[in-house]
């Protein structure tokens, strides 16, 4: 058996072993002919390896936010251009009443964005991670498995509820058995929108590019290891 280890740390096995009878009477010339021919073997194996490396991972985000005065879906634009900036990936961004059972299921990543009401996700939203239960049948198959999942939200004030609002976006998707990441902040993405910093400036911009980017950076990551 020949064992070969690229850099990636993949391990890839050519079998089966080559036995060759009667190799210790072989006359010079033979043994030259057997040698030869394992070390194209070898030679073959390292080449289809790298061939399996090279070939480009395609994978598919879902980006779903509920927004009434259009703070969150800004940031949700903004999320979606990171995203973008990683070649091979498919976007589509929806409000989180259009998504459907397709959308959820063909998505390596979901990155789920709220406005914050009352220091949580809004209504909406919850809403949205119910259903995934009561339209789509998620439970018991854990079907979002191993997908992976992140937040972003918008809030009227500095600190009246955003990382909360991040953190059970991201526990509902930990429930599901979700592999969460952040990025542009410690829990994802996040902006002030009202009192002295109204709107979205420009870093908070740069934050949901940030989490848009590391998402699609993770599921390509993800997506690029063969399946056992
Ligand atoms: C019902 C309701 C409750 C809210 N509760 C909070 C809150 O607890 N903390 C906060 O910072 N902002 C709160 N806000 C403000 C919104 O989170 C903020 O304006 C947000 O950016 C709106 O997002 P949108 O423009 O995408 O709808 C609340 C707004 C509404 C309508």
């Amino acid at each position: 058996m020949i064992r070969f280890s690229p850099a990636a740390g993949h391990k890839v096995f050519c079998s089966p072993t080559w036995r060759v009878p009667g190799a210790p009477f072989l006359s010079f010339f033979s043994r030259v002919v057997v040698v030869g021919l394992l070390f194209y073997s070898a030679t073959f194996c390292v080449n289809s390896a790298s061939a399996d490396e090279a070939v480009p991972v395609s994978v598919k985000i879902l980006v779903a936010y509920h927004s009434l005065s259009g703070n969150t879906e800004r940031m949700a634009e903004a999320v979606v251009d990171g995203a973008k900036s990683v070649s091979g990936t498919v976007i589509v961004m929806k409000r989180v009443g259009q998504v459907t059972a397709d959308d959820l299921f063909s998505s390596d990543a979901v990155i789920v964005g709220s406005p914050v009401y009352w220091s949580n996700m809004s209504g909406e939203v919850k809403t949205f991670f119910d259903n995934w239960q009561f339209k789509f049948g998620v439970f018991p198959d854990f079907k979002m498995k191993n997908k992976v999942g992140a937040a972003f939200a918008t809030g009227g004030q500095i600190s009246s509820g955003k990382e909360v609002t991040m953190l059970t976006i991201l526990a509902a998707m930990l429930g599901n058995q979700m592999i969460v990441v952040s990025g542009g902040g410690a829990f994802g993405a996040s902006a002030t929108t009202e009192g002295d910093s109204p709107g979205i400036d420009n870093k908070e911009l740069a934050d949901a590019r940030a989490l848009g980017q590391r998402v699609a950076e993770v599921a390509t990551l993800i997506r690029s290891v063969p399946s056992r």
